[in-house]
């Protein structure tokens, strides 16, 4: 009699905070999970970085843990999917395995000098045609190279190809399927790709016009593929030795892919580190007059790719961090609903959380945060009112954006992300936009997506109307205010956003 097939995916979703392995059932049903955070090192100011080798030693330990808490083993698993924090570009050596540098990451901002020189000549947008990015640091590319230009003979090692680029999904791939010893593969995703400023939307490829004007050695990229292929198998040392790893998307597609939003004008936000907004184009590349960055959704196989538009935020729940870790009116980010709720409104207090300038829409990154409206009435408890509603108020903006690109307007809001628990964030983003705001019963959408990619390459999924119907609802917010206060808290945050810009001397 033949062994039963496997009906297990294990998801390895490694954010900007934490790394977690998730065990989904065919179902898309969490059995277990395991996680692990890792350091955040802040060198000087605007600098973020991360210990590669800390992130791969907590892979091996989240995959132990998700296996033993399902009590599965490697023989009940169809396939492994990878999904990560984009951008944050990791180099290391291919003959030892051992990063030359601590990965730098996506909020990172010291190669904003880098940044200015080559946008003299032609503005942010001098590379948006070909890439869908503006020049910004927040992508990988101007990253690459400081670490190049940074560590005693990286450049020439790079052109030799003796280092490897990776953002960290290609870390985790290259290492989980064998790594320095066992000849580890050194692939990415279209997705992760399209990220770095270094890939032509159209060709899907590097392009050696690109990797020249960034100074980035084409002999140190991984191979481009799709989301949803066989990219190699877990190496013997793995607790998942030999099962296929069949799925990489970025953390912000993978969560659009969860969500079942698979196609053009479907769309989600997801609420993290930062606030990420993406709505599907489908097969056509939209460039966004309106600030939005153009980004590949998915691709699954040889099929043609998916495109969509992406209001990236960079600080939402990092916002109610630092009101917990370095402001202390919170001890624990689950108070801060209690306390935001213990006030009726803000105090006509409004904060603008741009600690590394504003993403979209406004691409600024000369402004500063602020918080405006103080007064002697003013209590911690509106601070934390006015925190949650900056959350909410920026994703009107980036909703706004993609209002004004696409042929019809978004008409209802899929959430995910850890914030989605906190009801009244969810009330105020529906009010703020005017809009229903719906929860899904399963919120962990980026590792499910991440899963989805990879049990699709390997059957255990049909097709992508079999993903449809595994989405459920959980809860919908419907907006309560009416049009007068909600303009009126619209045209007040405006005021405040004008006040945090040309801030940087
Ligand atoms: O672009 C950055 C994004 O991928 C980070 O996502 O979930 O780690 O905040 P997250």
């Amino acid at each position: 009699m033949s062994a039963p097939q496997p009906r297990h995916i294990v998801a390895i979703d490694h954010g900007t905070t934490s790394t977690r392995a998730i065990v989904f059932d065919d179902r898309g049903r969490i059995v277990s999970s395991g996680q692990r955070e890792h350091r955040q090192y802040f060198p000087k100011p605007g600098w973020v970085e991360h210990d590669a080798t800390e992130i791969w030693r907590n892979t091996r330990l989240v995959i132990g843990e998700a296996l033993g808490d399902a009590e599965i083993t490697r023989h009940d698993v169809a396939a492994i999917g990878i999904t990560n924090q984009r951008e944050t570009a990791i180099v290391w050596d291919r003959a030892t395995g051992k990063p030359i540098h601590r990965a730098i990451v996506w909020q990172d901002t010291r190669t904003q000098p880098a940044v200015d020189a080559l946008a003299a000549e032609g503005g942010i947008r001098r590379f948006a045609a070909q890439t869908g990015l503006p020049l910004a640091s927040y992508f990988s590319a101007t990253k690459i190279a400081w670490i190049l230009d940074h560590v005693e003979g990286a450049r020439e090692r790079a052109e030799a190809g003796e280092l490897a680029f990776g953002t960290p999904d290609s870390w985790v791939l290259w290492n989980l399927t064998g790594g320095a010893s066992h000849g580890g593969v050194h692939a990415t995703d279209v997705t992760n790709a399209s990220r770095t400023l270094l890939m032509d939307l159209e060709a899907l490829d590097w392009d050696d016009e690109l990797c020249a004007a960034f100074r980035v050695p084409r002999a140190m990229l991984p191979e481009i593929r799709s989301s949803s292929e066989v990219f190699g198998h877990a190496d013997s040392a793995s607790l998942l030795r030999e099962v296929p790893i069949a799925g990489i998307l970025g953390d912000q597609q993978a969560a659009t892919f969860g969500q079942a939003a698979f196609e053009a004008g479907e769309s989600k936000n997801t609420y993290g580190t930062g606030n990420f907004l993406i709505v599907g184009t489908g097969a056509e590349i939209v460039h966004s007059e309106q600030g939005l960055i153009t980004t590949v959704a998915y691709r699954l196989g040889d099929e043609p790719p998916r495109f969509a538009l992406e209001g990236s935020v960079a600080v939402s729940g990092s916002l109610v961090q630092w009101l917990r870790d370095n402001l202390g009116i919170i001890r624990d980010a689950s108070e801060i609903e209690a306390l935001a709720s213990s006030v009726d409104d803000n105090g006509d207090v409004y904060i603008v959380p741009a600690f590394a300038g504003l993403f979209a829409p406004y691409w600024r990154p000369d402004a500063r945060g602020a918080i405006v409206g103080l007064t002697r009435f003013v209590t911690k408890a509106h601070l934390a009112r006015a925190a949650l509603e900056a959350v909410a108020y920026q994703s009107l903006d980036v909703l706004a954006a993609a209002n004004a690109e696409l042929p019809s307007p978004i008409t209802e809001l899929r959430v995910d992300g850890g914030m989605v628990r906190n009801e009244l964030l969810m009330q105020f983003q529906a009010d703020v936009l005017g809009l229903p705001v719906v929860r899904p019963e399963v919120t962990e959408t980026t590792a499910l997506g991440a899963a989805y990619a990879a049990g699709l390459a390997v059957g255990l999924w049909r097709d992508l109307d079999e993903l449809r119907e595994l989405w459920a609802e959980d809860r919908r917010w419907e907006p309560r205010i009416d049009a007068a206060a909600r303009e009126h808290g619209i045209a007040r945050w405006h005021q405040a956003v004008e006040r945090t810009l040309d801030w940087v001397e």
